[in-house]
């Protein structure tokens, strides 16, 4: 497989209202990101992906943008941007921005136009429907809970939102809507950006005619219907000339957020023959709530079949959480007695699997999942609507906050804890939302304090990986070994006679370990978790949470 730069690198994912605070207003912005560039070069990582920074009333932080030429007031000026842009340049690492494009915000210029009359020329820039029956013109229902549709007093008719009513989906079949967001695309090529990372843009196509949802689902009324709105044709030929026609042109990566992919749809957008994505984000590991049981076995298999989908053809990504999920540690590891361990764990794996690994602000210091006592303390639009139209069905309020707690995407979202100082470092004044109350344990400056850290662990494994002689970690082939053990995952990746073997333990327990599946001449232990005095490869006893790697020959 062709060696490029995006398939070696290790990206770092920003959301920056909760990276730092420059100016005590409570929320992150752009000069705190330049205040941590070297914090973040230190690391290893290659390439920055800021979520986005655009202009937005922020129904859900920046994913709803009024202007794509403009920034967010909050996080800073256009100025600021270009100098955040040549600081990352100037370290060597490459910046990434979110690109999102399946909605705008009604707010945006383009929205107000077209719902200020049915003949104005901009109406059919979104997706406008008269009533059904005095109804919704069908049934879809959207991620944030409730109808998609919203109706319009005005003139008259009901305007598509997959996501938040404040989110109006774009028309992609309008040939204008196209051509206005291709060329702000390449405006922002043209600034010298890396490239992006492309907001649910499996979405932007919608079945001809809106067929009702099939899927009866216990909510409501409403379905989700991605039969209807995801992957459909449309979106591989707008991939396919957003490619030819812009993409291409550009030493950039791209990577796509596609919910509802199978490997076989997924290939679909990262095969390089296709010239459509470099890579995706799939979903279907996000479906584990956690890797006990047989959970552990599922994630094997979905790691084997997008590897067999993929191989040679197209390239992966790997990521355990983001923004939008849990944290990690608390959801993949135990955040309780193993914290630093299965935390080390996770990483050793995110940077072995086969694809380029995405890590989340706070990954690397092992942040945990918070819990709000009340559900004032949440912010995200997810959480807070399902509270409410939970509560008003009649459920306990208790028994719901409960239930939202693991699962919130404010998990991911409080501010990264820097110092053991007041709100965690982050700001000095007020955080827009609470600090997790373990920051004094914690924390970026302990943990460069600290040499057995989880952040001093990130940056050997990412040196590790990036070594001429350890290629094999990235090019090399997946060889799976012990597929049906519930507890071990371990597997080879193998580049001509490169190999290299992943040992990890996910469980509590001490488990016995005996390579005798592949033959080996000698061996080498590269990094492990734990302290290892009997380096011997012929039984090992792992620890809880375990995570080796060796070489072997
Ligand atoms: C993506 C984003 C998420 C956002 C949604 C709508 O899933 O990651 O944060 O709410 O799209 O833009
Ligand atoms: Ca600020």
């Amino acid at each position: 497989m062709e060696r490029k730069w995006w398939k070696e690198a290790v990206v770092y994912q920003i959301y920056p209202r909760s990276f730092y605070d420059s100016n005590g207003d409570g929320i992150g912005d752009l000069r705190g990101i330049i205040q941590k560039l070297d914090y973040i070069k230190d690391l290893g990582v290659d390439v920055i992906w800021l979520c986005p920074i655009y202009k937005s009333p922020n129904a859900d932080n920046g994913y709803d943008i009024s202007d794509y030429y403009d920034i967010m007031d909050e996080f800073g000026t256009m100025e600021d941007f270009d100098e955040l842009l040549s600081e990352v340049h100037k370290r060597g690492m490459k910046l990434i921005m979110d690109l999102v494009i399946n909605h705008t915000s009604d707010e945006h210029p383009w929205f107000i136009e077209s719902r200020s009359s049915k003949d104005n020329p901009k109406r059919d820039y979104y997706i406008w429907r008269p009533p059904r029956d005095g109804k919704e013109p069908n049934n879809w229902r959207s991620f944030f809970h409730g109808s998609a549709w919203e109706w319009d007093e005005k003139t008259g008719e009901y305007y598509l939102h997959l996501f938040a009513k404040k989110q109006p989906d774009l028309n992609w079949k309008n040939p204008e809507v196209k051509k206005e967001i291709f060329k702000m695309i390449k405006w922002w090529l043209d600034k010298g950006i890396d490239g992006f990372r492309m907001d649910v843009i499996n979405l932007i196509g919608k079945a001809e005619g809106l067929p009702d949802g099939k899927n009866k689902d216990n909510f409501d009324d409403y379905v989700m219907a991605p039969e209807h709105w995801a992957n459909q044709p449309l979106v591989h030929e707008v991939l396919h000339e957003m490619n030819r026609q812009i993409l291409s042109k550009y030493d950039i990566m791209t990577v796509g957020e596609t919910p509802f992919v199978t490997p076989e749809i997924g290939a679909l957008y990262v095969n390089e023959d296709r010239e459509e994505l470099n890579m995706i984000f799939q979903f279907e590991h996000m479906d584990l709530p956690d890797f006990k049981d047989s959970n552990l076995l599922k994630f094997k298999k979905i790691q084997k079949k997008w590897y067999e989908a993929l191989k040679e053809k197209g390239w992966n990504s790997q990521y355990l959480n983001n923004h939008d999920q849990p944290r990690q540690v608390s959801r993949f590891g135990d955040d309780q007695n193993y914290r630093k361990e299965s935390a080390k764990l996770l990483a050793t794996m995110l940077l072995t699997l086969p694809g380029t690994p995405y890590i989340y602000q706070g990954e690397e210091i092992g942040m945990t999942n918070v819990k709000f006592s009340s559900i004032e303390e949440y912010n995200d639009i997810d959480t807070v609507n399902y509270y409410h139209e939970e509560v008003a069905k009649g459920r306990d309020p208790e028994e719901v906050l409960k239930e939202l707690m693991p699962k919130s995407r404010d998990n991911a979202r409080t501010p990264v804890q820097w110092t053991a100082g007041k709100n965690a470092g982050f700001t000095t004044g007020t955080p827009w939302l609470k600090v997790n109350p373990n920051y004094k344990q914690i924390n970026v400056e302990e943990a460069q304090k600290d040499p057995d850290s989880v952040l001093n662990y990130y940056k050997k494994l990412i040196r590790l990986r990036k070594r001429e002689e350890n290629l094999a970690l990235i090019y090399g082939n997946y060889i799976p070994l012990f597929e049906d053990h519930e507890k071990i995952y371990s597997y080879i990746r193998q580049l001509d006679n490169d190999r290299f073997l992943i040992i990890l333990n996910f469980s509590k327990e001490k488990l016995n370990f005996t390579l005798d599946e592949i033959p080996y001449k000698d061996y080498q232990l590269l990094i492990a978790n734990y302290p290892v005095q009997d380096e011997k490869l012929e039984q090992i006893k792992l620890r809880p949470y375990e995570a080796r790697i060796y070489r072997l020959r």
